[in-house]
């Protein structure tokens, strides 16, 4: 749980990933903060002295902040928060202005709203912004946001919007038209798909024996023993993986400072778009999130798609750790986590 804020932290969507922030991105952050385009409607650029002191802030103490990244190379593209500032529930988002246009932050907006109310089914969230701001009322009203009234604040109009549960939908492709997929931890509510999903599709590629094909159903134990995540469409559980930090039952070969990715399947009606980079995507924020310097993972010999994501995404083979399970060889991959 994101300390002051109701999120579960890290969540993807779209092509973004919405994190807590982590030390490392304080030069983004500096670059939003003192952007006067970025400011435009919340008081200017700050000095940069200030911007740096609120960054550090943010990545010491990130109570109710998130960073807002990029699915494919984990770059910072934003930031934002959720908080109780005036009574209800109150998010606010900011984009540096290279990634404007690309309909990322109705990305990011849409999964912080719907895990939101995921948490807090009878609260609403609301969101303010100046009425001179289009750009930011129209993401707002393309994601279904509803119009509440206007106020003066900072020697402006202020517009309020309000987010009921279900005025936003996972499914809604918004203005974006990107498949609107989120990943986040599995509930109690679709753990048994996640299960389901992960045996089927190991069975069809020939890679669960009767033992293995049990223990792949078995989602229940892996969310209680590592973290579970499912990727979701229409309101359908389409992927799944399993993230092991260090030390915990199911990290077979990380060593000290590497989380392990265990059981990443996706649907085969969803496939090649973009959710197993997605799945990949987030667990390497929580492994950021967690101050951790390499991810690892096995893979069978035969694994052809997941070689290529892999290597697509900077994992490389680390033969030296390769393994035999039963009769099966293991191949292993690494990659590093930068810091920034
Ligand atoms: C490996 C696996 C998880 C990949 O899932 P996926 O959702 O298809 O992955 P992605 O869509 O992110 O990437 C797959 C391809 O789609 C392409 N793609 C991704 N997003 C895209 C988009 N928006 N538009 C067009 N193409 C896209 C990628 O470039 C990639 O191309 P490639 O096949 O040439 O490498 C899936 O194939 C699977 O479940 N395999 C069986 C289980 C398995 O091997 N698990 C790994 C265990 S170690």
């Amino acid at each position: 749980m994101l300390e002051g804020s109701p999120l579960v932290l890290p969540l993807g969507a779209g092509r973004v990933v919405v994190r807590r922030p982590a030390v490392g991105d304080e030069d983004a952050l500096v670059r939003l903060f003192i952007s006067p385009e970025v400011r435009r409607y919340l008081g200017g650029g700050l000095e940069v002295g200030v911007a740096r002191k609120r960054a550090e802030r943010m990545t010491a103490v990130p109570s109710g902040d998130f960073v807002i990244v990029s699915a494919m190379d984990g770059a910072v593209l934003g930031s934002g928060d959720v908080r109780r500032k005036r009574g209800p529930w109150e998010f606010s988002y900011q984009l540096l202005p290279q990634f404007w246009g690309r309909g990322l932050a109705s990305d990011a907006v849409r999964a912080v709203v719907v895990a939101f109310h995921a948490v807090k089914p009878d609260d609403v969230l609301i969101a303010v912004t100046q009425d001179g701001n289009h750009r930011s009322r129209a993401l707002l009203e393309g994601l279904g946001a509803v119009p509440d009234g206007t106020f003066e604040e900072y020697g402006a109009a202020q517009r309020r919007y309000v987010l009921r549960r279900g005025d936003v939908s996972a499914a809604d492709a918004g203005r974006s038209g990107h498949p609107p997929v989120t990943v986040r931890l599995a509930t109690s509510s679709d753990v048994d798909a996640a299960g389901e999903l992960t045996e089927q599709v190991y069975r069809v590629g020939g890679w669960a024996g009767e033992a293995y094909a049990r223990e792949l159903r078995d989602a229940r134990t892996r969310m209680r023993q590592a973290l579970l995540y499912v990727a979701v469409l229409d309101r359908q559980v389409v992927g799944t993986v399993t993230l092991a930090l260090p030390g915990t039952r199911l990290a077979e070969i990380a060593r000290d400072h590497e989380s392990e990715v265990r059981m990443l399947a996706v649907a085969e009606h969803v496939r090649g778009r973009g959710v197993g980079t997605l799945l990949l995507a987030v667990c390497e924020a929580r492994s950021r999130e967690a101050g951790l310097t390499g991810v690892v993972l096995s893979t069978e010999t035969d694994m052809h798609a997941a070689h290529r994501l892999y290597h697509r995404r900077g994992y490389r083979r680390a033969y030296e750790r390769d393994w035999r399970v039963a009769d099966f060889d293991m191949l292993v991959y690494h990659r590093p986590i930068p810091s920034r």
